[in-house]
């Protein structure tokens, strides 16, 4: 069935066109001048010293866990109330991805007391998800981080512009992954970043990037030197040059298309106040990237409600199943009472930056029926 309000939407410009055309022109596929230019673009906009740009999210998560030197035996506090590729690299090079709780059910995100609770011996780092782009704790974690001599990595897939005061949410923490997935805040099909101001971290991303080698293939055209040598073992997890050229393009213009996405969230509460419980409120000096709007609903009743939001065309999703409960990561020890909660409970809406005022009527409308059947 063809949604009439589809979850996410992607909509390219003539200028996104062209900027990929011009990419395909050029010849040079693979990674490249353009992805370069990303780069750089992306760290300017965080405010970081570094950004690197690789196939994916999940890439991009592995590389920054990797780079960290987590390994065997090493214990990382992570969120359960996120996506499985917070956590499934960490389980890929050995480590263990030890769950903590959320703050409340209207604040899904790392709770720092839980995180407190968690840390053992062999704790080395702690992953915060600014879930659907809110900041969270982050400045608590940061703290906590410190004082128990710990790394703050961040999974900001969902957090590209999310900022606390005038700092970019990714630059809290040592160092921080995005996803350009296509429901992402800056979709470009498959793609991530790595975002960090430490040089060795940033220089061992690049490394593992690209099979641990020190000279690509961009680089050899250029005439610089052709040896190199393997000294640990990498990745292919290079993006390419058509697909940095169109993140180029759309970041250009996030800042606006979030900031329709914060006026799309206002309306969806204003809206449903007084109907159903909104997740994630703001914050007095912390702005969200608006990455979803999800609401709360009660008495076992989600699933059916969100079929009968689903038979008026309007399409919804869950953010998330609880990674904890899936037989891979399945540990009959762990219990996370406020993240199952939130788990049965969470509905996410639609949310994209073209949304048209008809399309949230018709949502909106969609979720008071669903919710009161007659
Ligand atoms: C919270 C979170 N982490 C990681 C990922 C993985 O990103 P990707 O799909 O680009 O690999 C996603 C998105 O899919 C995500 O939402």
């Amino acid at each position: 069935m063809a949604w009439q309000v589809p979850l996410a939407d992607v909509r390219l410009t003539q200028a996104d066109i062209d900027a990929v055309l011009a990419a395909y022109r050029s010849g040079w596929l693979s990674m490249g001048p353009r992805t370069l230019q990303f780069e750089a673009a992306f760290a300017a906009y965080l405010g970081v010293r570094h950004a690197v740009a690789v196939a994916n999210g999940t890439a991009a998560l592995h590389l920054m866990y990797a780079a960290c030197g987590l390994g065997p035996g090493d214990e990382v506090v992570v969120p359960s109330m996120t996506f499985v590729a917070t956590a499934a690299p960490l389980r890929h090079l050995g480590a263990v991805p030890v769950f903590a709780d959320i703050v409340s059910e209207l604040e899904p995100w790392l709770a720092p007391d839980a995180v407190d609770a968690a840390i053992g011996p062999a704790t080395k780092a702690i992953v915060h998800m600014p879930y659907g782009g809110h900041p969270g704790e982050v400045e608590a974690l940061r703290a906590l981080a410190d004082r128990r001599g710990l790394l703050l990595l961040q999974d900001a897939a969902h957090a590209i512009g999310a900022r606390v005061g005038e700092r970019h949410v990714a630059s809290i923490g040592e160092c921080a992954a995005f996803s350009f997935f296509s429901n992402k805040n800056l979709a470009i099909g498959e793609g991530g970043m790595v975002a960090t101001n430490d040089d060795g971290l940033a220089e061992e991303v690049r490394r593992l990037r690209s099979h641990g080698m020190e000279m690509l293939s961009w680089d050899r055209l250029r005439g610089r030197a052709a040896g190199y040598d393997i000294e640990r073992l990498g990745f292919n997890y290079r993006l390419d040059d058509p697909r940095s050229a169109l993140g180029l393009s759309r970041l250009a213009r996030l800042d606006e298309e979030n900031a329709k996405r914060a006026d799309l969230v206002a309306s969806y509460r204003a809206a449903l106040e007084g109907v159903v419980g909104c997740a994630l409120p703001e914050r007095e000096g912390a702005r969200s990237s608006n990455h979803l709007i999800t609401i709360l609903v009660e008495g076992g009743e989600r699933d059916a409600v969100r079929a009968r939001i689903g038979e008026r065309g309007v399409q919804t999703s869950v953010h998330y199943p609880p990674v904890h409960r899936f037989s891979a990561f399945h540990d009959p020890r762990t219990s996370l009472p406020v993240t199952e909660r939130y788990g049965e409970r969470t509905l996410t809406l639609p949310l994209f930056g073209h949304m048209t005022a008809a399309q949230q009527r018709l949502v909106v409308e969609s979720v008071v029926a669903a919710l009161a059947p007659s």
